[in-house]
């Protein structure tokens, strides 16, 4: 669980630059306590910009969503477990060798690093799923995606606010749970599976994820303020 005195607001970082993310932090730095950087900014930025967005007082969620085979894994976690991550994201589909190696090479070297593991994305809807992945239903893979992450030791699991109520019975209660697909309104792109902030706080989610939201939004500050109002609303119960 976050503390008290934090915002369980994680904010993605999917800018075109690392001056862009930089511009964008600079206006809701305060507010603030956790970052989530994708693919495109590490790939422009790596460790470096990973270690300054730390030295900023940024807990930084690295989403990198890694799939490969468990030896693979367990070279990477041992690489990131020492850049001063909250977090890392790893593919569910991966299965359980590829989870518990993970777990396992974090836990020999004393790293706080949190494990989260992604579920469906968010992304998903049945007819896209089933294009994908023929003969499961997508809210079967959900659920055993969930336990599966909880069975193996990992810190939470990354799921849409829809998917909370189905899982809740599947997991135990303290697996942290990372909520990605989180809109005010709906902005008609490609997060299909969504809730607002309040819906999701009150669904059950530990941590909700939002970018385009904040980042897009005309007025990012008055965008923050609605966005924490609402996740506190959702934190009263
Ligand atoms: O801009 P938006 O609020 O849709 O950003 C959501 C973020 O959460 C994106 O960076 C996306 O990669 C990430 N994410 C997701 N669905 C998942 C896991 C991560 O949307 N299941």
């Amino acid at each position: 669980m976050h503390r008290d005195d934090e915002l369980p607001l994680i904010m993605a970082l999917d800018l075109d630059t690392l001056a862009d993310a930089r511009k964008t932090l600079n206006l809701v730095r305060g507010k603030l306590d956790y970052v989530k950087i994708g693919p495109r900014l590490f790939a422009l930025g790596g460790v470096h910009f990973v270690k300054e967005m730390v030295d900023y007082g940024f807990k930084v969620f690295l989403d990198l969503k890694l799939h490969d085979i468990p030896n693979t894994i367990r070279l990477a976690v041992e690489a990131f477990g020492g850049i001063g991550l909250w977090s890392l994201t790893l593919h569910a589909a991966g299965g359980r060798r590829m989870l518990e190696e993970a777990v396992a090479a974090r836990d020999r070297m004393g790293s706080s690093m949190k494990l989260f593991g992604i579920s469906v994305l968010t992304s998903f809807n049945e007819e896209v799923w089933s294009e994908a992945t023929p003969g499961c239903p997508m809210e079967e893979a959900l659920r055993q995606r969930a336990w599966l992450c909880d069975d193996s030791g990992l810190d939470g699991v990354v799921c849409s606010p829809l998917d909370l109520p189905v899982i809740k019975d599947r997991v135990r209660p303290g697996l942290l749970k990372v909520v990605p697909g989180v809109r005010l309104t709906s902005l008609g792109d490609d997060q299909t599976r969504i809730a607002t902030p309040c819906q999701a706080i009150k669904n059950g989610a530990d941590y909700v994820v939002m970018g385009r939201p904040i980042y897009k939004a005309d007025d990012i500050e008055s965008a923050m303020n609605v966005i924490g109002d609402s996740i506190r609303e959702g934190l009263k119960g």
